[in-house]
């Protein structure tokens, strides 16, 4: 596992500069997509790359982590949307480029298994992107998970709830209670893993990433075992290692 320490601008940068060398040397690159506040710099900056400098993801497929169960399909909060507003729209991704587990789906567990066909289907992800939740969640894997987990329904638990309240009007009664995520055995598989953590609310998460034994009471430590992982992180995530 490779731990890089800089400020937050400098780390989406080099994130950034992971894809792009990615998709220029393969224009057909499979990307991991991340929801949160995290990536949203290096979202910023691979926008700004396409449209300043010419990276173009037209033949890019990207695949999502997560999302929730039963969100209206217009509701600004679904992840499905918010990977549309903050990257796919702001690049030349072409329609259809770009799928998700589907929250609305009547049949939740056939829903999980073809999100898990699918990206077998397009040769599985090439770099993928990941926050870390304060309670070391990767994607929506949950303290307890299955560290071989696949693509499922998870329980959303009252902390990450609270976390996300924020996007929810402040209100956790609003944050929905299930999501479908992909596992902890499904993200492993891709060949790069980034991380980026930020803040000192981060610290001890990053921590137990790094430094922790390896444990599904703190999920994101089953990076540990993959053999091409980055771990980015800025001066106050770093700060417990
Ligand atoms: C959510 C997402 C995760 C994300 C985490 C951290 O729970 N499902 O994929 O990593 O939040 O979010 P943030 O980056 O906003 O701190």
């Amino acid at each position: 596992m490779e731990v890089v320490i800089a400020p937050a601008e400098q780390l989406a940068v080099l994130a950034a500069d992971a894809i792009e060398s990615l998709v220029r040397s393969n224009p057909a690159t499979v990307l991991g997509l991340a929801t949160g506040s995290s990536p949203l710099k290096v979202y910023d900056e691979l926008a700004r790359r396409h449209e300043q400098e010419r990276l173009s993801f037209a033949r890019v497929r990207a695949f999502m982590l997560d999302e929730y169960v039963g969100l209206a399909a217009d509701h600004p909060e679904r992840y499905r949307n918010v990977i549309d507003t903050e990257i796919a729209s702001r690049v030349d991704l072409g329609p259809g480029a770009v799928q998700g587990p589907d929250g609305l789906a009547d049949d939740l567990p056939a829903a999980c298994a073809a999100y898990e066909a699918a990206i077998a289907d397009a040769g599985g992800v090439d770099l993928q992107i990941l926050g870390i939740g304060t309670d070391g969640h990767i994607a929506f894997n949950e303290p307890g998970s299955s560290l071989a987990s696949r693509t499922r329904i998870k329980t959303l638990t009252r902390q990450t709830r609270l976390d996300n309240a924020r996007f929810f009007d402040d209100d956790v009664d609003r944050v929905p209670t299930h999501c479908l995520t992909q596992g902890l055995g499904t993200i492993m598989d891709a060949r790069h893993l980034v991380l980026l953590a930020t803040g000192p609310h981060k610290a001890e998460a990053v921590h137990q990433l790094v430094e922790g034994p390896i444990s599904a009471m703190w999920p994101a430590t089953v990076m540990q075992m993959h053999p091409h992982a980055t771990v980015l992180v800025d001066d106050a995530a770093a700060s417990r290692l």
